[in-house]
């Protein structure tokens, strides 16, 4: 059996990926692929506990390095249980965010060298990499509004517009870095043209 296609899905908050995620799975679906939809953190029971600790407002601060620390053992588990295991038997799996939102929010946005990611990746999954990350792009203050509309905040919404900048900024760096694996999508659009324009980066991997 082939193993399965990984893709990713990241984006700063309010880039549209919660509305497009299931248009990818069934376009893979539809392509004749067994998909997996699932997301980080979280994915597993524990992950879904870390998930609500990581996005909880009322735990007081965090320390970048605890935040850094959960978000691997979430993404250790995930890995161990749910996408080797779906890669193997060769269904895809379509994730939700990974571990270059850790390079984009950890280390660009809370400043945490790159280094210490590079290690927990390498610890934890350097043998394995998406082989396409779509990178949901559009000017920040669109984002933002969007999210203000959802109501409560959670801990990473709270943050400052200067904290979404150097996320962004790391995301545009790591397609830039790696653009055999990237496709980045301007979001700033229509949800159908969104959908076009997902569509047309998927099709050469179907
Ligand atoms: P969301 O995916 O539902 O937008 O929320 C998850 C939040 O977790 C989002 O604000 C980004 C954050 N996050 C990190 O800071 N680092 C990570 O590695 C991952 C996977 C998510």
């Amino acid at each position: 059996m082939s193993k399965g296609r990984f893709i990713t899905v990241e984006g700063i908050e309010g880039a549209g990926k919660s509305t497009h995620l299931t248009a990818i799975r069934d376009l893979i679906q539809s392509a004749g692929h067994t998909v997996l939809l699932t997301r980080e953190p979280g994915g597993t029971p524990l992950g879904e506990g870390i998930r609500q600790l990581l996005l909880r407002p009322d735990l007081g601060p965090m320390s970048p390095e605890a935040e850094l620390l959960l978000l691997f053992g979430a993404r250790a588990e995930h890995l161990a249980r749910v996408i080797r295991p779906a890669l193997d038997a060769g269904q895809w799996v379509l994730c939700d965010r990974f571990t270059d939102a850790t390079y984009a929010y950890q280390g660009g946005g809370r400043g945490l060298p790159a280094e210490r990611i590079v290690t927990l990746e390498r610890w934890v999954h350097g043998d394995l990499q998406p082989d396409l990350t779509l990178l949901f792009d559009l000017p920040i203050a669109t984002g933002l509004a969007r999210v203000a509309h959802r109501g409560a905040e959670d801990r990473f919404e709270q943050e400052e517009r200067a904290f979404f900048e150097r996320v962004q900024a790391a995301y545009r760096a790591r397609a830039e870095r790696f653009p055999g694996r990237f496709r980045v999508i301007d979001t700033d659009a229509e949800p159908d043209e969104v959908r076009l324009r997902v569509e047309r980066a998927l099709r050469p991997w179907l």
